[in-house]
C-alpha cells in the first residue's frame, strides 16, 4: 500500500524521490505527492493518478532541494484526490505517513476547538497539525514530534520535515515499516528496501516506536522511552537488476521467468546430499528448526499446528498441508487470517502457528500471529522480506529468496513458498520418522534437479499465447484439480482474476457435480490440472463430465500423456515428476496462461486495479 521515501544529502531530493516511489509502485496507490526543501522554504507538489501525472506537474513547477519527501497514497481514509494526496503541510511542519491514526476523529475535533482548519479528509493532516499545536504550546520540534507520537493511535511511520530546520528529517515507526539507508554524506529513509537499492546496501530498520533524526552526516534513534539506541546495521542482498525489467515487457513475466533461479536460491544450503554411501549425510538444514522443535531425539513439542495465511499464500499453506501430513503424518489446519482472527481458535503453549506472507506485512496475517502469541502459540514465518513486521514478530523464521517482488500478482513469491514448505515437509517428515530414508534421499535427489527442470520446462511453453488468444473473450473460466494441485487451480483462477479482471472459480474436481457444474454452457473455458498421479482416472472423468456438457477443456498434463490429446481441446504439457513437485510445476504454465490473457487484453498486467502488493490495512 502506501509508499515513502525520504532523502538527504548532495542530489536532487526529486531525482531520488521519484525514482525511490517508481520502486515502491508495486504496492499499489492512486495519488503521489513530494515536497523538497530550498533556502528554508518548503515546495509542495502533489497529483492524482499515477507518478508520471506528478512528474508531468513537477516538470512545470520544479522542485528543487537537496533534502525533500516522498509518498504514494492508497486511499483509506479519504477519497483519492490531490488534496488527500500527501505531503501535508501544517504551518512549517510538512510530512508523510503510512499506517492509520485511528484516534483521529478525538484528534480532530481537539484541533478544531483549537482553531485549526483542515485541507483535506484523511487521518495523516492531524499528525501535522498536532505537531504544529504541540509547537504552539511551546515545545522544540523534537519535543513536539515525540509528544504526538504518544498521542496518536494506531499505526505509523512517519517522515516529517520542518521548515526551520533544513538540515533533517524526522521519522518514526509503529507498526508500518521504516527503513533507513546509509549512504557517504547522504541518506535515505524509506518504507521498503526496494526503493532504497539502486543507492545503497547498507540499512537500519527501525523498531516499533522508535523515532530518530537524520541528517547528512548520520543518524541518531531513540526508543519508545526516549533512550538513544544503536540499532544493527543491515546488509541488503538484494541487487538492483533485480528490481528491474530488464527487457521483459512486464514485471510479471520477468519474475515467472526467474522461478529456476529464485528457487535455487531458495534451497542453497538447506539440502546436503552428501557422498553416495556415506550414512546420514543426507540431510535438510533449516535454520532455527532444531529450536523450535526441540531436541531430535525428543517428540515435537506441539499437539496442534496452523498455517495461516491470506490470498496466494493461503494457497500455498494449503499445498504445505498436504506435504506435512503426507511426509510428517503431523495433522495440520490451514486458515484464512483474516478469519482466524476473529474466531476463537484452541490454542495453547502446545500450538505452533506458521504464518506465511510474502511481503511480512499484511495486517491480518500480522494480527492473526499476534493474537496467536498472546494466546501461547509459538510462530513460525514463512516470509520473503527480511526483517518485515511478520518475522519480527515471530520465534523463527525461513525466508523464501525470491527476490523482490514488483509485479502485484504473486508469482515466483508463491513458489519459493512451496519450495520452502516442502524443505519443512521433508524436515519434519525427518524428525517424526515418518518417512522411509529411501523416499528422503529420493526427494532431495528431485529437489536438487528441479531448478534445471523448471529452466527446461520455461523454454517448451510456446504454444500458451496462443491458447490465451484464443479464449482471451470469455467471461468466466472454471479451474479444476485434484489433491495437492487442488490449491494450484484455486491459485490460477486467482491469477487469472487478478490481472485480466475475468471472473474465475477454483474447484476441487470431485465437488464441481455439488454445484458449479450448472455454470458450464457451451465453450467455457474449463483449466483442468491432471498429472499422471494416484487421483488422475478421477480427473480424467471430471474432465468427460464438462465436455459432456460443451465445456471447451484446456488441460495441464504430463508429457507422453497421449490419452490428455484426445480429451482435451487444448493441452500444456509439463515434465512428468513425484506428487510432491508437480504443484510447483503446474503453477508456472497458469502463471503464463494468466499473463498472456491478460497481456492480449491490455490489461496493467503489473499494478491491476484496485489491488496493493502489501495489504497493511484490514
Ligand atoms: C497475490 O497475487 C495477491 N496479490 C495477494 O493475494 C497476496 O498473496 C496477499 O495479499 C497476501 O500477501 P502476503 O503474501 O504479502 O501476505
Amino acid at each position: 500500500m502506501c509508499g515513502i521515501v525520504g532523502y538527504i544529502g548532495s542530489r536532487e531530493a526529486t531525482d531520488v524521490l521519484i525514482d525511490g516511489l517508481r520502486r515502491l509502485e508495486y504496492r499499489g496507490y492512486d495519488s503521489a505527492g513530494a515536497a523538497v526543501s530550498y533556502n528554508n522554504e518548503i515546495q509542495i507538489v502533489r497529483a492524482e493518478g499515477k507518478l508520471k501525472e506528478l512528474e508531468s506537474k513537477i516538470t512545470k513547477n520544479p522542485l528543487n532541494g537537496t533534502l525533500g519527501i516522498g509518498h504514494t497514497r492508497w486511499a483509506t481514509h479519504g477519497r483519492p484526490s490531490e488534496t488527500n494526496a500527501h505531503p501535508h503541510r501544517a504551518g512549517d511542519i510538512v510530512l508523510v505517513h503510512n499506517g492509520i491514526i485511528e484516534n483521529h476523529q478525538k484528534l480532530r475535533a481537539y484541533l478544531s476547538k483549537k482553531g485549526h482548519t483542515f485541507k483535506s479528509e484523511t487521518d495523516s493532516e492531524i499528525a501535522a497539525q498536532l505537531i504544529q499545536q504541540r509547537m504552539f504550546d511551546g515545545l522544540s520540534m523534537e519535543k513536539a514530534f515525540c509528544k504526538v507520537l504518544s498521542e496518536i493511535e494506531g499505526s505509523y511511520a512517519l517522515v516529517v520535515l520542518n521548515q526551520k530546520e533544513p538540515d533533517r528529517l524526522y521519522v518514526a515507526r509503529n507498526g508500518s515499516p521504516l527503513v533507513v539507508g546509509l549512504g557517504k554524506n547522504e541518506n535515505f529513509v524509506a518504507s521498503d528496501i526496494a526503493a532504497l537499492i539502486a543507492y545503497t546496501k547498507n540499512v537500519i530498520f527501525l523498531e516499533d516506536k522508535d523515532f530518530g533524526i537524520v541528517t547528512r552526516d548520520g543518524v541518531k534513534i531513540f526508543d519508545g522511552k526516549g533512550k538513544q539506541v544503536k540499532r544493527p546495521v543491515k546488509e541488503v542482498t538484494w541487487s538492483r537488476t533485480t528490481a528491474e525489467k530488464g527487457g521483459y515487457k512486464h514485471f510479471m513475466l520477468k519474475e515467472i521467468f526467474e522461478q529456476p533461479q529464485v528457487i535455487a536460491d531458495t534451497l542453497l544450503g538447506r539440502v546436503i546430499q552428501g557422498k553416495q554411501g556415506e550414512k546420514n549425510q543426507q540431510k535438510i538444514i533449516l535454520e532455527n528448526m532444531d529450536a523450535l522443535f526441540g531436541p531430535k531425539n525428543k517428540p515435537i513439542p506441539f499437539d496442534k499446528i496452523f498455517i495461516l495465511a491470506c490470498g496466494t499464500s493461503y494457497h500455498s499453506g494449503l499445498v504445505g498441508k498436504y506435504f506435512i501430513e503426507e511426509m510428517s503424518r503431523l495433522s495440520i489446519q490451514v486458515d484464512l487470517a483474516s478469519e482466524f482472527r476473529y474466531r476463537n481458535p484452541v490454542i495453547d503453549k502446545k500450538t505452533l502457528v506458521i504464518g506465511i506472507s510474502q511481503s511480512g506485512e499484511t495486517a491480518d496475517t500480522l494480527a492473526a500471529m499476534t493474537d496467536a502469541k498472546k494466546k501461547g502459540a509459538k510462530l513460525l514465518s514463512i516470509c520473503n522480506v527480511l526483517e518485515s513486521s511478520i518475522p519480527r514478530l515471530s520465534h523463527a523464521t525461513l525466508y523464501t529468496r525470491a527476490g523482490p517482488e514488483i509485479g502485484v500478482a504473486s508469482t515466483k513469491a508463491f513458489t519459493t513458498q512451496l519450495t520452502v514448505l516442502l524443505l519443512l515437509a521433508l524436515y519434519l517428515g525427518r524428525r517424526t520418522k515418518k518417512m522411509p530414508t529411501q523416499d528422503f534421499e529420493e526427494a532431495l535427489k528431485e529437489l536438487v534437479r528441479l531448478p534445471d527442470r523448471l529452466e527446461k520446462m520455461l523454454k517448451t511453453f510456446g504454444n500458451i499465447s496462443q491458447i490465451a488468444d484464443r479464449h482471451k473473450n470469455r467471461s468466466s473460466y472454471l479451474y479444476l484439480a485434484r489433491g495437492a494441485n487442488y490449491p494450484i487451480a484455486l491459485e490460477g483462477a486467482l491469477k487469472l482474476k487478478e490481472i485480466s479482471y475475468i471472473h474465475a472459480e477454483g474447484y476441487a474436481a470431485g465437488e464441481m457435480k455439488h454445484g458449479p457444474i450448472a455454470l458450464i454452457d457451451e465453450g467455457m473455458p474449463v483449466v483442468v490440472v491432471i498429472p499422471q498421479d494416484r487421483v488422475y482416472e478421477k480427473v480424467l472423468s471430471n474432465i468427460e463430465e464438462v465436455r459432456a456438457r460443451g465445456a471447451c477443456v484446456i488441460a495441464l498434463g504430463n508429457t507422453g500423456d497421449k490419452i490428455l490429446q484426445t480429451k482435451a481441446q487444448e493441452v500444456i504439457l509439463v515434465p512428468k515428476a513425484p506428487w510432491y513437485l508437480t504443484p510447483i510445476l503446474m503453477s508456472i504454465p497458469l502463471q503464463l496462461l494468466a499473463y498472456h490473457i491478460a497481456d492480449k487484453k491490455g490489461t496493467d498486467v503489473d499494478q491491476p486495479r484496485n489491488l496493493a502488493k502489501s495489504v497493511t490495512v484490514e
